[in-house]
């Protein structure tokens, strides 16, 4: 038997975001967001929902601290939605934020630390249609935004994260447009990730001055890739797949730059019409690059990929089905450690958190009235052994947080992925632990867990 324990200090917490459990479109003032429009839209949402009701945790939001209360937790992760605070994207509405104030203030009552992410995709639609993201004055606006939410909440949230994954919201957004605003258009795209980008760092400045003792961030979904053999073609489609995903975000906000050979590439592809992009301005880098105290990994999966026309890089599945979550994602949490010893030693990337790790599974209730989610369980198990590898080599791992507390809208997917640790009947609306739910409790307690050797 084998004790997998964390230091004392280390957060345990759980996440969500705004619009994935919020429900409440229309209540006091809230504006359109992009993921209302485009979950109208025929054919975006794969079972035809829409987040209209969600979780309804606009109105159940003391029931789910009670469920924090239960877990333990240390922290809570959530996103305030620009709309609701912001319903044309420029003005303030108090009536929007004075729901975030309440929630932070009852989440200090029971001691668990907010972990308040400010942009988790639910763009006010007033804004996409000045061009969104694409349109570099979002920028501005945006700024104006997390000025007037820091401002009022930044003397009581210790934690900040600016942008949640932009490599979702660039590139699901914009090129492969599966997420909303749903656009094709690549070298939009790059447009967009380089936005996303100045914005945040324009953001920290900001977050800084009104919230001097907050750690600021940013969460980054990485993704190891693996090369589907020992081919040279097929290790180099997994070199510019880490290139054009992971270092497209990590070189410029830890080295001050783009990485050449994923701008070469996408001048290749006919992305991008020079290696110096016009969408880059004098001092860009220096904004990108402003210090932060913390770095957000989301980790699920890795990708094994083979070279295809050009070197694109293909996915290509290498082992069999049992091996997958239900939104088809490898389980391979050594990556995991994988990653974070690479944050370390390749960009000396000090403070870290994993702000989200989870499992699709579709577990329900059985005939005893419990949801026996023993897949989950394992799933977060490992990723916790991986995690506990990584600080025994030194990596400043300080916490972890489990995606999801609830089970919630999966944005494409509708409501056909559950990734919570709480079983929801979007009918009743009843929340309901699973196993993983009682597992994870008895974590925390204890600040680790026992594993057969
Ligand atoms: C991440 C998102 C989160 C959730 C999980 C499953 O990409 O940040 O909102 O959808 O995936």
């Amino acid at each position: 038997m084998a004790l997998i324990t964390f230091p004392e200090d280390f957060i345990w917490g759980v996440a969500t975001s705004s619009h994935q459990i919020e429900g409440a479109w229309e209540e006091n003032g809230r504006g359109e967001s992009i993921w209302d429009r485009f979950s109208s839209t025929p054919g975006k949402i794969e079972d035809g929902s829409d987040a209209s009701r969600a979780c309804d945790h606009y109105h159940r939001w003391r029931e789910d601290i009670e469920l924090l209360k239960w877990l333990g937790v240390d922290a809570y992760r959530f996103s305030i939605a620009w709309p609701r605070v912001m319903p044309n994207g420029k003005t303030a509405n108090p009536a929007g934020l004075d729901f975030y104030d309440r929630l932070i203030d009852a989440l200090l009552r029971i001691d668990v630390q907010p972990f308040v992410t400010l942009y988790h995709w639910d763009l006010p639609q007033a804004l996409q249609d000045e061009g969104g993201w694409a349109n570099r004055k979002l920028v501005d606006d945006f700024v104006a935004y997390v000025d007037l939410v820091t401002g009022k909440l930044g003397d009581r949230v210790r934690n900040w994260i600016t942008h949640n994954e932009p490599w979702c919201i660039a590139f699901l957004g914009h090129e492969v447009g599966q997420h909303a605003p749903g656009h094709q258009d690549p070298r939009e795209a790059l447009v967009v990730a380089h936005n996303l980008l100045v914005s945040h760092g324009e953001a920290v400045g900001i977050i800084r001055s009104n919230s001097p003792k907050a750690s600021i961030g940013i969460v980054l979904n990485l993704v190891p890739a693996f090369a589907a053999s020992p081919d040279e073609q097929d290790e180099r489609a997994a070199t510019i797949f880490d290139g054009i995903f992971n270092r497209w975000f990590l070189d410029p906000i830890f080295r001050g730059s783009y990485p050449q050979d994923a701008i070469a590439f996408r001048n290749r592809r006919g992305d991008l019409e020079t290696d110096e992009p016009n969408f880059i301005k004098g001092g860009d880098f220096e904004k990108i690059t402003t210090p932060l105290d913390f770095l957000g990994v989301n980790y699920y999966s890795r990708i094994v990929v083979r070279a295809g026309k050009d070197d694109e890089p293909v996915a290509v599945k290498v082992v069999p089905d049992k091996d997958f979550t239900d939104m088809g994602w490898e389980v391979y949490p050594e990556g995991l450690y994988l990653m974070l010893k690479r944050l370390k030693d390749e960009y000396g990337i000090g403070c870290i958190y994993i702000t989200e790790n989870g499992a699709a599974y579709s577990d329900r209730p059985g005939e005893d009235g419990k949801i026996h989610d023993e897949r989950r369980v394992r799933y977060l198990r490992d990723h916790l052994i991986q995690a506990k590898r990584a600080v025994d080599d030194g990596v400043d791992l300080k916490g972890y947080f489990v995606w999801s507390l609830l089970d919630n809208f999966e944005w494409a997917h509708g409501y056909t992925k559950r990734f919570g640790l709480f079983w929801v009947d979007y009918i009743t609306q009843k929340r309901l632990p699973k196993n993983s739910a009682f597992w994870y409790r008895d974590v925390i307690a204890k600040r680790g867990f026992k594993i057969e050797d």
